[in-house]
C-alpha cells in the first residue's frame, strides 16, 4: 500500500495574514532575520497545511524540535505537539516554500533554486566520485537542473532522518539526475535509515527543483492538493 505524502507550496510574498498565524517564538525568530519574508511564508505554510490535514486552527498548533545529533530541544527537526504519528518537513528559498506532511512515517523535503546550484565546487561538496560522470556533457540550464535535482534528493533524505548537513551529502549516494530517484548507498558513520523512498517534485515555480524522501519502503503517492 502506498504512503500518502501531502505536499503544499507557496510563493514567498509579504503577508500580514501569514504573520498573524505564527506564534510568539516564530515572530521573534522572524524579527531576527535580515529578510524575514521567506521564513514567515514557510512557517505559515506549515501551519496552514497541518491545520487543513488535522482539521485544527493553524494558529493553535505548537511544535517541538529535537536535534538528531546532540539531543538538544533548542534546534533540530521540528514536529507537531498533540498530533501523534504526524510528521512534516519544511524547505524554503528566497522565493518558494514547500511543506511535506505524512502520517506514520518520517519525511523530509528540500527545494532548491536553480541559480543556487551554479556554484563552483558543487561536485566535491555534494557528490561521491562515482556520481560525477552522470553530469558529464551537461551545461547551462540542463546542468543547473541536474544539480538541483540531485542536491534536493540528498538533502530530502538527510532532512527525513533529521541529520541535516551534519552528514556529508557526498556520503549519501542517489541515482543520477536522469534516472528515477532512489537512494543508492549510505556511507556516513551515522546510522543508515532502514528505508528511504524518494520522489522528485515539480514545483509550479519553474526555476526550482524539489524532492521528498520518506523513511519507508512503500511507494509514495504525492498529493499536491491542487484540486
Ligand atoms: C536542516 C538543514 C539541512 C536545512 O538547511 P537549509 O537548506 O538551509 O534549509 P531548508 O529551507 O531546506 O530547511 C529549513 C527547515 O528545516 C527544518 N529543520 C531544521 N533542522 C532540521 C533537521 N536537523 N532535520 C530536518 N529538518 C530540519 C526546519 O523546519 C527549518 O526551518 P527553520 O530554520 O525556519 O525553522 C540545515 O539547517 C542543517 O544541516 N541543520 C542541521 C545542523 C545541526 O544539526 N548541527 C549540529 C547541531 S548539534
Amino acid at each position: 500500500m502506498s504512503l500518502s505524502v501531502f505536499v503544499r507550496e507557496a510563493r514567498v510574498s509579504e503577508s500580514s495574514a501569514d504573520l498573524t498565524v505564527l506564534d510568539a517564538s516564530e515572530r521573534a525568530r522572524a524579527e531576527r532575520k535580515r529578510d524575514s519574508t521567506p521564513f514567515v511564508t514557510g512557517h505559515a505554510l506549515v501551519r496552514r497545511s497541518l491545520g487543513e490535514l488535522l482539521d485544527r486552527d493553524p494558529a493553535e498548533l505548537a511544535f517541538v524540535r529535537r536535534c538528531a545529533t546532540c539531543g538538544s530541544e533548542q534546534h533540530g527537526k521540528p514536529s507537531p505537539i498533540d498530533a501523534p504519528g504526524w510528521f512534516f518537513s519544511l524547505s524554503y528559498t528566497a522565493n518558494l516554500a514547500i511543506v511535506a506532511v505524512t502520517e506514520g512515517v518520517d519525511v523530509g523535503v528540500d527545494v532548491e533554486e536553480l541559480d543556487d546550484a551554479g556554484f563552483e565546487g558543487f561536485a566535491p561538496a555534494t557528490l561521491a566520485p562515482e556520481e560525477v560522470p552522470a553530469f558529464d556533457g551537461l551545461s547551462g540550464h540542463e546542468l543547473l537542473v541536474a544539480r538541483a535535482r540531485v542536491w534536493a534528493r540528498k538533502e530530502a533524505i538527510l532532512k527525513a532522518t533529521g541529520h541535516g548537513l551534519v552528514v556529508d551529502p557526498a556520503e549519501v549516494l542517489v541515482s543520477g539526475p536522469s534516472q528515477p530517484p532512489t537512494m543508492v548507498d549510505w556511507r556516513a558513520e551515522e546510522p543508515r535509515p532502514p528505508f528511504a523512498t524518494l520522489a522528485d517534485l515539480e514545483p509550479e515555480a519553474q526555476d526550482h527543483r524539489a524532492a521528498v524522501a520518506a523513511l519507508t519502503d512503500r511507494p509514495l503517492r504525492i498529493d499536491l492538493g491542487r484540486g
